[in-house]
């Protein structure tokens, strides 16, 4: 029986704890597993008897073009294999997990996707920050800091005039912009977070407002890959309140 097959499988945010059941009884299937730059390579060892191929960019290396991981994986399953496309968060959130599973569709490889934590949503939640809250705000955005074009996107002044959490992924190199959009819809006083490799042993995260954010993370050298959180919900993160402490007396009204 044919087992020419692609999935899709979200690793999660970083720390291999936090990938799915099914995402490891998938790695325990594979016959090969291509994965990513933000993958943990812990997660590897699931996968014993698969060919592992990196497919990421470390440190500035060559990385492999999104054309030459589609070729790879077809190339893989046509020889009746189960390829495994090991990704960082969910496969669905900024991950071109669609690209592929089309890409596969063609020729007449069977596919799956097994959903992951995405950094988005799983990052705010280990640092205690509700992406909801009642009476605080009404919806969530998940928006890329960065176009394909290198461009500052467009949906980021749309989010900063609604009451959203919003949730910036690739956005470090647009900050400065991202706070000036802010400011202008929100004010000075908008709690922002911004977190590097959440969930890992190297995390690095700061907490602020609008006002000093950009300070703090020059200052605690905070870089890519992170997430920015704006919204009054990052209020409730455990860091924040230490950040508050720093300031006192610049949240009135917020006990301590
Ligand atoms: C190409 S996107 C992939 C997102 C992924 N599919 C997800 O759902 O998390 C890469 C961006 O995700 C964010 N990211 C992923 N893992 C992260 C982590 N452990 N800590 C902070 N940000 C992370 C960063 O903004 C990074 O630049």
């Amino acid at each position: 029986m044919s087992q020419k097959k692609l999935i899709l499988v979200g690793a999660g945010p970083g720390d291999p704890e936090l990938i799915s059941l099914k995402g490891i009884k998938a790695l325990q299937r594979a016959d090969v597993v291509l994965y990513d730059a933000l993958v943990h390579t812990d997660l590897l060892d699931y996968a014993e008897k698969a060919e592992k191929i990196y497919v990421g960019k470390r440190n500035g290396e060559h990385n492999a073009s999104q054309e030459e991981i589609n070729k790879l994986i077809v190339h893989h399953a046509l020889q009746n294999k189960i390829v495994v496309r090991l990704k960082g968060g969910d496969p669905f959130i900024f991950g071109r997990g669609q690209e592929e599973l089309e890409y596969a569709q063609q020729f007449d490889i069977a596919t799956e996707v097994i959903p992951g934590i995405s950094s988005a949503t799983g990052i705010p939640a280990l640092h205690n920050i509700p992406l909801t809250k009642r009476g605080s705000n009404e919806s969530v955005w998940i928006t890329t800091g960065t176009t394909s074009a290198c461009k500052l996107s467009g949906d980021i002044e749309i989010a900063a005039k609604s009451s959203a959490t919003v949730v910036v992924l690739m956005g470090m190199s647009q900050l400065s912009k991202i706070i000036s959009i802010f400011k202008k819809f929100r004010g000075e006083e908008l709690p922002v977070a911004v977190i590097q490799n959440g969930s890992l042993q190297n995390e690095r995260s700061v907490t602020g407002t609008i006002a000093d954010i950009e300070k703090l993370v020059a200052e605690h050298h905070i870089k890519s890959p992170a997430i920015i959180v704006l919204g009054e919900v990052v209020e409730n993160s455990s860091n924040y309140m230490m950040q508050e402490k720093a300031h006192a007396g610049k949240f009135p009204g917020k006990k301590i």
